[in-house]
Protein backbone atom coordinates (compact mmCIF):
# COMPACT_ATOMS: atom_id res chain seq x y z
CA UNK A 1 0.00 0.00 0.00
CA UNK A 2 1.38 3.52 -0.76
CA UNK A 3 1.60 6.41 1.41
CA UNK A 4 -1.42 8.74 1.86
CA UNK A 5 -0.29 11.72 1.86
CA UNK A 6 -3.75 13.41 1.50
CA UNK A 7 -5.37 11.17 4.26
CA UNK A 8 -7.61 9.42 2.44
CA UNK A 9 -7.16 5.70 4.32
CA UNK A 10 -7.34 7.06 7.93
CA UNK A 11 -10.98 8.29 8.21
CA UNK A 12 -12.40 9.10 11.31
CA UNK A 13 -16.20 7.52 11.80
CA UNK A 14 -16.77 9.74 14.90
CA UNK A 15 -15.78 12.49 12.80
CA UNK A 16 -18.04 11.49 9.95
CA UNK A 17 -20.95 11.29 12.07
CA UNK A 18 -20.68 14.11 13.23
CA UNK A 19 -21.11 15.88 9.80
CA UNK A 20 -24.27 18.24 9.57
CA UNK A 21 -24.73 17.31 6.19
CA UNK A 22 -27.36 15.50 4.08
CA UNK A 23 -25.58 12.80 3.75
CA UNK A 24 -24.23 11.84 7.40
CA UNK A 25 -26.55 14.61 9.41
CA UNK A 26 -30.17 13.04 7.83
CA UNK A 27 -32.79 11.82 10.32
CA UNK A 28 -34.13 9.61 11.09
CA UNK A 29 -31.96 7.30 8.72
CA UNK A 30 -28.58 7.43 10.81
CA UNK A 31 -26.42 7.90 7.32
CA UNK A 32 -27.92 8.85 4.04
CA UNK A 33 -25.66 6.19 1.81
CA UNK A 34 -27.08 7.50 -1.56
CA UNK A 35 -26.02 10.97 -1.11
CA UNK A 36 -22.65 11.49 -3.53
CA UNK A 37 -20.51 12.89 -1.16
CA UNK A 38 -17.13 11.97 -0.50
CA UNK A 39 -15.90 10.99 3.20
CA UNK A 40 -12.24 11.89 1.89
CA UNK A 41 -10.66 15.32 3.64
CA UNK A 42 -10.87 17.84 0.58
CA UNK A 43 -7.43 18.45 -1.31
CA UNK A 44 -5.40 20.36 0.45
CA UNK A 45 -5.02 22.81 -2.68
CA UNK A 46 -8.68 23.49 -2.54
CA UNK A 47 -8.70 24.13 1.19
CA UNK A 48 -5.37 26.68 1.13
CA UNK A 49 -7.33 28.51 -1.75
CA UNK A 50 -10.66 28.61 0.29
CA UNK A 51 -8.37 29.86 3.65
CA UNK A 52 -6.80 32.64 1.39
CA UNK A 53 -10.20 34.41 0.59
CA UNK A 54 -11.00 34.08 4.63
CA UNK A 55 -7.68 35.12 5.25
CA UNK A 56 -8.09 38.44 3.09
CA UNK A 57 -11.54 38.83 4.15
CA UNK A 58 -12.72 38.21 0.29
CA UNK A 59 -16.33 38.48 0.94
CA UNK A 60 -16.69 41.55 -1.59
CA UNK A 61 -17.77 41.49 -5.83
CA UNK A 62 -15.33 39.30 -7.71
CA UNK A 63 -13.25 40.98 -10.35
CA UNK A 64 -14.31 38.70 -13.31
CA UNK A 65 -14.66 41.63 -15.72
CA UNK A 66 -18.23 42.92 -14.91
CA UNK A 67 -20.99 41.43 -12.65
CA UNK A 68 -22.29 38.66 -15.08
CA UNK A 69 -18.58 38.17 -16.96
CA UNK A 70 -18.03 34.24 -17.54
CA UNK A 71 -16.08 33.21 -14.22
CA UNK A 72 -12.49 32.19 -14.51
CA UNK A 73 -13.72 28.51 -13.60
CA UNK A 74 -15.65 28.12 -16.98
CA UNK A 75 -12.86 29.94 -18.50
CA UNK A 76 -11.28 26.81 -17.43
CA UNK A 77 -13.43 24.40 -18.83
CA UNK A 78 -12.46 24.31 -22.49
CA UNK A 79 -8.24 23.89 -21.73
CA UNK A 80 -9.50 21.16 -19.62
CA UNK A 81 -11.39 19.52 -21.18
CA UNK A 82 -8.83 19.93 -24.30
CA UNK A 83 -5.99 18.70 -21.99
CA UNK A 84 -8.34 15.77 -20.57
CA UNK A 85 -10.32 14.55 -23.33
CA UNK A 86 -9.20 15.96 -26.23
CA UNK A 87 -12.60 17.71 -26.89
CA UNK A 88 -12.36 21.43 -27.90
CA UNK A 89 -15.68 22.84 -26.37
CA UNK A 90 -15.99 26.45 -28.08
CA UNK A 91 -15.67 29.02 -25.14
CA UNK A 92 -18.46 31.40 -26.65
CA UNK A 93 -20.58 28.64 -25.84
CA UNK A 94 -19.68 28.03 -22.10
CA UNK A 95 -22.38 29.21 -19.29
CA UNK A 96 -21.89 29.26 -15.52
CA UNK A 97 -24.41 27.54 -13.85
CA UNK A 98 -25.09 27.21 -9.81
CA UNK A 99 -26.06 23.46 -9.70
CA UNK A 100 -25.91 20.61 -12.65
CA UNK A 101 -29.28 20.22 -12.48
CA UNK A 102 -29.98 23.48 -12.75
CA UNK A 103 -28.42 22.85 -16.59
CA UNK A 104 -30.36 20.38 -17.16
CA UNK A 105 -33.89 21.56 -16.31
CA UNK A 106 -32.63 24.87 -18.41
CA UNK A 107 -32.42 22.47 -21.17
CA UNK A 108 -35.51 20.52 -20.98
CA UNK A 109 -37.49 23.65 -20.42
CA UNK A 110 -35.76 25.51 -23.36
CA UNK A 111 -35.30 22.05 -25.99
CA UNK A 112 -39.10 20.67 -25.32
CA UNK A 113 -42.41 21.13 -24.52
CA UNK A 114 -44.81 19.96 -21.73
CA UNK A 115 -46.22 15.75 -23.14
CA UNK A 116 -42.93 15.80 -24.54
CA UNK A 117 -40.95 12.36 -24.15
CA UNK A 118 -37.67 11.92 -22.99
CA UNK A 119 -35.25 9.19 -22.80
CA UNK A 120 -33.76 7.79 -19.66
CA UNK A 121 -31.61 5.07 -18.97
CA UNK A 122 -32.86 3.00 -16.37
CA UNK A 123 -32.29 3.05 -13.00
CA UNK A 124 -31.64 7.18 -12.51
CA UNK A 125 -30.45 9.59 -10.27
CA UNK A 126 -33.66 10.17 -9.14
CA UNK A 127 -33.88 14.12 -9.73
CA UNK A 128 -34.23 12.95 -13.37
CA UNK A 129 -37.09 11.22 -12.58
CA UNK A 130 -38.33 14.19 -10.47
CA UNK A 131 -37.34 16.30 -13.90
CA UNK A 132 -39.43 14.49 -15.96
CA UNK A 133 -42.23 14.24 -13.45
CA UNK A 134 -42.38 18.20 -12.14
CA UNK A 135 -41.91 19.66 -15.41
CA UNK A 136 -44.83 17.26 -17.34
CA UNK A 137 -42.58 15.36 -19.90
CA UNK A 138 -43.29 11.81 -20.31
CA UNK A 139 -40.52 9.25 -19.39
CA UNK A 140 -39.45 6.85 -22.58
CA UNK A 141 -37.35 4.54 -20.87
CA UNK A 142 -33.79 2.75 -22.05
CA UNK A 143 -34.50 -0.39 -20.35
CA UNK A 144 -31.87 -3.58 -19.48
CA UNK A 145 -31.69 -6.86 -21.33
CA UNK A 146 -29.55 -9.41 -19.53
CA UNK A 147 -27.23 -6.95 -18.04
CA UNK A 148 -27.14 -4.45 -21.20
CA UNK A 149 -28.97 -1.54 -22.60
CA UNK A 150 -31.56 -2.46 -24.70
CA UNK A 151 -31.60 0.07 -27.55
CA UNK A 152 -33.65 -2.38 -29.61
CA UNK A 153 -36.64 -1.68 -27.09
CA UNK A 154 -35.99 1.94 -27.08
CA UNK A 155 -36.91 2.28 -30.36
CA UNK A 156 -39.98 0.43 -30.31
CA UNK A 157 -40.54 2.74 -27.20
CA UNK A 158 -39.62 5.80 -29.37
CA UNK A 159 -42.27 5.19 -32.36
CA UNK A 160 -45.11 7.42 -31.42
CA UNK A 161 -43.40 8.79 -28.14
CA UNK A 162 -43.06 12.34 -29.50
CA UNK A 163 -39.84 12.08 -27.68
CA UNK A 164 -37.65 15.64 -28.07
CA UNK A 165 -34.73 15.08 -25.51
CA UNK A 166 -32.29 12.64 -24.13
CA UNK A 167 -30.82 13.01 -20.45
CA UNK A 168 -27.68 11.29 -20.98
CA UNK A 169 -26.23 10.36 -17.54
CA UNK A 170 -22.28 10.00 -18.89
CA UNK A 171 -20.81 7.88 -16.93
CA UNK A 172 -24.33 6.83 -15.64
CA UNK A 173 -25.18 7.03 -12.01
CA UNK A 174 -26.21 4.63 -10.20
CA UNK A 175 -24.99 2.01 -11.97
CA UNK A 176 -21.43 3.46 -12.86
CA UNK A 177 -21.58 2.24 -16.21
CA UNK A 178 -19.12 4.03 -18.90
CA UNK A 179 -20.24 4.33 -22.44
CA UNK A 180 -17.73 3.45 -24.98
CA UNK A 181 -17.41 4.62 -28.45
CA UNK A 182 -19.50 2.06 -29.82
CA UNK A 183 -22.47 2.64 -27.71
CA UNK A 184 -22.02 6.36 -27.48
CA UNK A 185 -22.46 6.37 -31.51
CA UNK A 186 -25.34 4.04 -31.20
CA UNK A 187 -26.98 6.68 -29.53
CA UNK A 188 -26.04 9.81 -31.39
CA UNK A 189 -27.12 7.62 -34.36
CA UNK A 190 -30.55 7.23 -32.56
CA UNK A 191 -30.40 11.04 -31.34
CA UNK A 192 -30.33 12.28 -34.75
CA UNK A 193 -32.77 10.11 -36.55
CA UNK A 194 -35.44 10.88 -33.67
CA UNK A 195 -33.90 14.32 -33.86
CA UNK A 196 -33.77 14.12 -30.21
CA UNK A 197 -31.02 16.62 -28.19
CA UNK A 198 -29.20 15.03 -25.86
CA UNK A 199 -28.47 16.35 -22.47
CA UNK A 200 -25.24 15.27 -21.53
CA UNK A 201 -24.52 15.40 -17.35
CA UNK A 202 -20.54 14.29 -17.70
CA UNK A 203 -20.32 15.26 -14.05
CA UNK A 204 -18.82 12.08 -12.87
CA UNK A 205 -16.38 11.85 -15.74
CA UNK A 206 -13.48 12.79 -13.91
CA UNK A 207 -14.00 9.81 -11.64
CA UNK A 208 -13.15 7.02 -14.39
CA UNK A 209 -11.89 3.60 -12.73
CA UNK A 210 -8.29 2.10 -14.24
CA UNK A 211 -9.15 0.15 -17.72
CA UNK A 212 -11.91 2.43 -18.46
CA UNK A 213 -11.86 6.59 -20.14
CA UNK A 214 -14.76 8.94 -20.76
CA UNK A 215 -15.72 10.27 -24.19
CA UNK A 216 -17.04 13.26 -23.89
CA UNK A 217 -20.21 12.90 -25.89
CA UNK A 218 -20.34 16.43 -28.11
CA UNK A 219 -16.49 14.84 -28.98
CA UNK A 220 -18.03 12.65 -31.20
CA UNK A 221 -18.44 15.39 -33.87
CA UNK A 222 -19.59 18.57 -34.93
CA UNK A 223 -22.98 16.75 -35.81
CA UNK A 224 -23.26 15.40 -32.38
CA UNK A 225 -22.61 18.64 -31.07
CA UNK A 226 -24.81 20.59 -32.58
CA UNK A 227 -27.51 18.36 -30.79
CA UNK A 228 -25.91 18.31 -27.42
CA UNK A 229 -25.65 20.15 -23.92
CA UNK A 230 -23.31 19.16 -21.97
CA UNK A 231 -23.53 19.83 -18.07
CA UNK A 232 -20.57 18.92 -15.96
CA UNK A 233 -18.67 20.69 -12.55
CA UNK A 234 -15.93 19.81 -10.10
CA UNK A 235 -18.44 18.72 -6.97
CA UNK A 236 -18.21 14.95 -7.55
CA UNK A 237 -14.51 14.39 -8.53
CA UNK A 238 -13.01 17.16 -5.63
CA UNK A 239 -16.37 16.66 -3.13
CA UNK A 240 -17.45 20.28 -3.64
CA UNK A 241 -21.16 19.60 -3.94
CA UNK A 242 -22.23 22.13 -1.34
CA UNK A 243 -19.95 24.83 -3.28
CA UNK A 244 -22.74 25.11 -5.45
CA UNK A 245 -20.85 26.20 -9.03
CA UNK A 246 -21.23 24.17 -12.78
CA UNK A 247 -20.57 24.95 -16.10
CA UNK A 248 -23.10 24.43 -19.29
CA UNK A 249 -21.91 23.35 -22.66
CA UNK A 250 -24.56 24.49 -25.31
CA UNK A 251 -23.43 22.74 -28.54
CA UNK A 252 -27.06 23.28 -29.67
CA UNK A 253 -27.94 26.41 -30.97
CA UNK A 254 -31.64 26.44 -29.91
CA UNK A 255 -29.68 26.35 -26.45
CA UNK A 256 -27.37 29.40 -26.89
CA UNK A 257 -29.63 31.24 -28.41
CA UNK A 258 -32.38 30.04 -25.23
CA UNK A 259 -29.47 31.60 -22.44
CA UNK A 260 -28.33 34.02 -24.50
CA UNK A 261 -32.28 35.51 -24.87
CA UNK A 262 -32.50 35.72 -21.06
CA UNK A 263 -32.94 38.93 -19.38
CA UNK A 264 -29.86 39.55 -17.35
CA UNK A 265 -29.50 38.39 -14.02
CA UNK A 266 -32.30 35.66 -14.22
CA UNK A 267 -29.25 33.16 -13.47
CA UNK A 268 -27.96 34.68 -11.05
CA UNK A 269 -24.30 34.61 -11.08
CA UNK A 270 -22.15 32.04 -9.29
CA UNK A 271 -20.36 32.24 -5.70
CA UNK A 272 -16.91 33.13 -5.21
CA UNK A 273 -16.09 30.48 -2.81
CA UNK A 274 -17.11 28.01 -5.15
CA UNK A 275 -15.51 29.66 -8.52
CA UNK A 276 -11.72 29.24 -6.24
CA UNK A 277 -12.73 25.71 -5.08
CA UNK A 278 -13.20 24.94 -8.91
CA UNK A 279 -9.90 26.77 -10.45
CA UNK A 280 -7.80 25.43 -7.88
CA UNK A 281 -9.33 22.03 -8.14
CA UNK A 282 -9.09 21.82 -12.30
CA UNK A 283 -5.21 23.41 -12.24
CA UNK A 284 -3.47 21.91 -9.32
CA UNK A 285 -5.54 18.82 -7.84
CA UNK A 286 -5.26 16.37 -10.31
CA UNK A 287 -2.30 14.49 -7.93
CA UNK A 288 -5.00 14.30 -5.25
CA UNK A 289 -7.66 12.98 -7.66
CA UNK A 290 -5.12 10.17 -8.80
CA UNK A 291 -4.72 9.45 -5.21
CA UNK A 292 -8.71 8.80 -4.33
CA UNK A 293 -9.36 7.52 -7.83
CA UNK A 294 -6.54 4.59 -6.44
CA UNK A 295 -8.60 4.09 -3.29
CA UNK A 296 -12.08 3.97 -4.80
CA UNK A 297 -10.39 0.96 -7.58
CA UNK A 298 -9.56 -0.86 -3.95
CA UNK A 299 -12.80 -0.05 -2.53
CA UNK A 300 -14.96 -1.03 -5.25
CA UNK A 301 -13.01 -4.73 -5.27
CA UNK A 302 -13.04 -4.92 -1.47
CA UNK A 303 -16.98 -4.60 -1.79
CA UNK A 304 -16.72 -7.51 -4.11
CA UNK A 305 -15.15 -9.15 -1.68
CA UNK A 306 -17.78 -8.49 1.45
CA UNK A 307 -20.70 -8.91 -0.52
CA UNK A 308 -19.50 -12.26 -1.75
CA UNK A 309 -18.65 -13.26 2.12
CA UNK A 310 -21.07 -11.96 3.99
CA UNK A 311 -24.35 -10.81 1.47
CA UNK A 312 -23.55 -13.55 -0.94
CA UNK A 313 -27.61 -12.88 -2.29
CA UNK A 314 -26.54 -9.31 -3.48
CA UNK A 315 -25.71 -9.10 -6.83
CA UNK A 316 -23.12 -6.35 -7.54
CA UNK A 317 -21.23 -5.16 -10.68
CA UNK A 318 -18.06 -3.69 -10.75
CA UNK A 319 -18.49 0.10 -11.75
CA UNK A 320 -16.30 1.45 -14.02
CA UNK A 321 -16.61 5.11 -12.66
CA UNK A 322 -18.60 6.97 -9.81
CA UNK A 323 -18.00 6.20 -6.20
CA UNK A 324 -20.78 4.75 -5.88
CA UNK A 325 -22.29 1.39 -5.51
CA UNK A 326 -25.48 0.06 -6.59
CA UNK A 327 -26.69 -3.30 -5.32
CA UNK A 328 -28.85 -5.42 -6.06
CA UNK A 329 -30.86 -7.17 -3.73
CA UNK A 330 -33.90 -8.53 -5.13
CA UNK A 331 -33.21 -12.04 -4.28
CA UNK A 332 -33.23 -11.04 -0.64
CA UNK A 333 -37.06 -11.17 -0.99
CA UNK A 334 -36.93 -8.17 1.31
CA UNK A 335 -40.78 -7.55 -0.01
CA UNK A 336 -42.16 -4.10 -1.25
CA UNK A 337 -40.30 -1.56 0.51
CA UNK A 338 -36.69 -3.09 1.55
CA UNK A 339 -35.20 0.83 3.11
CA UNK A 340 -37.62 -0.77 6.46
CA UNK A 341 -35.29 -3.52 6.96
CA UNK A 342 -32.41 -1.84 6.11
CA UNK A 343 -33.32 0.97 8.89
CA UNK A 344 -34.22 -2.15 11.21
CA UNK A 345 -31.20 -4.47 10.78
CA UNK A 346 -28.66 -1.69 9.15
CA UNK A 347 -25.47 -2.57 11.29
CA UNK A 348 -23.38 0.79 12.43
CA UNK A 349 -20.17 0.66 11.61
CA UNK A 350 -17.19 0.26 14.05
CA UNK A 351 -14.01 2.08 14.99
CA UNK A 352 -11.96 3.83 11.78
CA UNK A 353 -13.02 2.84 8.22
CA UNK A 354 -11.54 4.06 4.57
CA UNK A 355 -14.61 3.80 3.66
CA UNK A 356 -16.49 6.50 0.59
CA UNK A 357 -19.84 8.00 -0.38
C1 LIG B 1 -25.42 12.32 -12.22
C2 LIG B 1 -25.61 13.48 -11.32
N1 LIG B 1 -26.03 14.65 -11.83
C3 LIG B 1 -26.22 15.73 -11.05
C4 LIG B 1 -25.99 15.65 -9.69
C5 LIG B 1 -26.27 16.84 -8.85
O1 LIG B 1 -25.42 17.87 -9.19
P1 LIG B 1 -25.71 19.33 -8.65
O2 LIG B 1 -25.69 19.26 -7.16
O3 LIG B 1 -24.62 20.13 -9.24
O4 LIG B 1 -27.06 19.70 -9.19
C6 LIG B 1 -25.54 14.46 -9.13
C7 LIG B 1 -25.30 14.37 -7.69
O5 LIG B 1 -25.09 13.34 -7.13
C8 LIG B 1 -25.35 13.35 -9.96
O6 LIG B 1 -24.92 12.18 -9.47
Amino acid sequence: MSSDPFGLRSLDIDELRAKRGAKWGANPVPYSAWVADMDFPVAPVIADALREIIDRNEFGYPNWGGPFAMSPAAKLFAPRMAERYGWEPDPDRVFDMIDVIQGVRAAIQHLSSPGDGVVLHLPSYFPFLGTIDEMGRALVPVTQQDGAFDYDDLEVRLAGAGATTWILCHPHNPLGHVFERAELERIAEIAQRHDLIVISDEIHSDLIMPGSAHIPFESLGADVSARTVTVASASKAFNLAGLRWAVLHAGSDRMVEALRSLPGHYLGAPNVMAVTATVAAWTGGDEWLDAVIEVVDENRHALTGLLAEHLPGVAYELPSATYLAWLDCTALDLGDDPSTTFRQRGMRPAGRTAGQG
